[in-house]
């Protein structure tokens, strides 16, 4: 057995010694803080935590955590690091007037990514994947989603969940697959769409399923992109192969894309720039989890969706990244929990809980992440000398972590170098 003694923590964050129901509504602005604590794991797992007076007397390695947050690490349920190439090129036609949508109607956008990828080797791409989770990793995520959707052929969305597979088996952190082939419609198949959501239910979910490369199943359900009855069709095919729906909806019109997800028991439903009470009123009688990617709403410069109507209407909010290369190039958490305080006017308790026990809901790894407790994975970060869990969101340009702890042991960076 070996155990890392973590002391004198200024405050530990989201440590339960029972894990708590779904944070919802008020509930979420709970988040329970310990000042002056400890924090034992022992092996992989939290073994104990409590007041500094009552701190075990040896471990076999300790770290003193004085001045400074311990947090369970962020659980980001939605992203797609999985890309081969930016585009930063249409960041600067959109500064000069174009919009997202005018640049996915010129074939821009997931188009432009698509060609990209389909042109690059399985191996580039894991390379390319695997750096980029690595960087996550240093900024304090612990459980991460991926997405294909870049593909948008049955060889390319094969080849990206097959990186995605084999992040899974490289990875320290857990890591959950999303099978995006309607992601978007590809330009040879623009006056026969109907073709291309065969393809995608005939042959691309069996083949899918038969190799087990997906955990959900998910659509880009929006104008411009795949209406109601489209979505529906997917998602019920999916279920079919046991993989549950995940869909973006709503992020560039009031698509309906969060009632049919509701309606075809969605674990979530993500983005929700344009909401309003309806689709508040359908997530309320559901099981299905609203999540919102603040970051592509600042990248994109659309409206913000609305997090405060939903949380004092009762829902329980989740806050993901959605790093990907068109609508939203970031990947750091803590900054995405900044955006949520800014721009959405959660409050920093709200907006961590969202982040972590919340978002593990996401990931349906709320068993094993997203808080500090004990029997589950010790996966945490210490952050940089803060004055107050408030600095952190409010410090939106520093990286406040310090130390990652995965598994029970200090990460070593890429390079074999701890980070701090
Ligand atoms: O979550 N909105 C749809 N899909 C991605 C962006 C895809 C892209 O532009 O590459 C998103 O924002
Ligand atoms: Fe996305």
């Amino acid at each position: 057995m070996s155990s890392l003694l973590i002391t004198h923590i200024k405050t530990l964050l989201q440590a339960e010694s029972v894990a708590r129901p779904l944070p919802r509504g008020a509930g979420m602005a709970e988040l329970p803080a310990l000042h002056d604590a400890y924090l034992l794991l022992e092996n992989d797992r939290i073994a104990a935590f409590g007041p500094m007076a009552q701190c075990p007397a040896r471990a076999d390695e300790v770290l003193d955590a004085s001045g400074r947050l311990v947090l369970p690490s962020w659980c980001d349920s939605h992203t797609h690091i999985v890309f081969a190439a930016t585009r930063e090129e249409e960041f600067v036609d959109r500064i000069k007037g174009l919009s997202y949508e005018e640049i996915a109607q010129r074939g821009g956008g997931i188009l432009n990514s698509a060609r990209r990828l389909q042109e690059a080797s399985e191996d580039s791409l894991l390379e390319s994947a695997w750096g980029r989770l690595q960087e996550v990793i240093g900024y304090g995520t612990g459980a991460i989603e991926i997405k294909s959707g870049y593909g948008l052929t049955l060889e390319s969305e094969l080849k990206m969940l097959r990186v995605i597979r084999r992040l899974k088996t490289l990875s320290p952190i857990p890591i959950k697959a999303t099978f995006l082939g309607a992601h978007a419609v590809p330009a040879e198949y623009k006056s026969r769409r109907e073709e291309y959501l065969d393809l995608v239910v005939d042959r691309m979910l069996p083949q899918v399923a038969e190799e087990g490369l997906a955990d959900y199943c998910d659509v880009f359900c929006d104008r411009g992109f795949f209406t109601v009855e489209e979505t529906d069709r997917i998602l019920k095919a999916g279920w079919r192969y046991g993989l549950k729906p995940k869909i973006h909806a709503n992020e560039l019109d009031f698509s309906g894309g969060v009632q049919v997800g509701v309606a075809n028991r969605a674990v979530s439903v993500d983005h929700l720039e344009c909401s309003g009470e309806a689709e508040i009123a359908a997530l309320l009688g559901s099981q299905t989890l609203p999540t919102l990617l603040p970051g592509c709403a600042f990248f994109l410069g659309i409206p913000f969706p609305p997090a405060r109507q939903m949380i004092d209407a009762g829902l329980p909010v989740v806050l993901a990244s959605d790093y990907n290369p068109g609508s939203s190039p970031c990947g750091r958490m803590a900054f995405i929990v900044s955006l949520a305080c800014v721009k959405m006017n959660m409050l920093p308790e709200e907006a961590i809980n969202a982040a972590t026990l919340n978002g593990a809901h996401a990931l349906e790894l709320e068993q094993e992440y997203g808080s500090i407790c004990p029997g589950k994975k010790a996966n945490l970060f210490i952050t940089k000398p803060l004055n107050s869990l408030a600095q952190l969101p409010y410090s939106f340009g520093t990286d406040p972590v310090e130390t990652v702890i995965l598994n029970g042991k200090v990460w070593k960076g890429p390079d074999g170098n701890k980070k701090s």
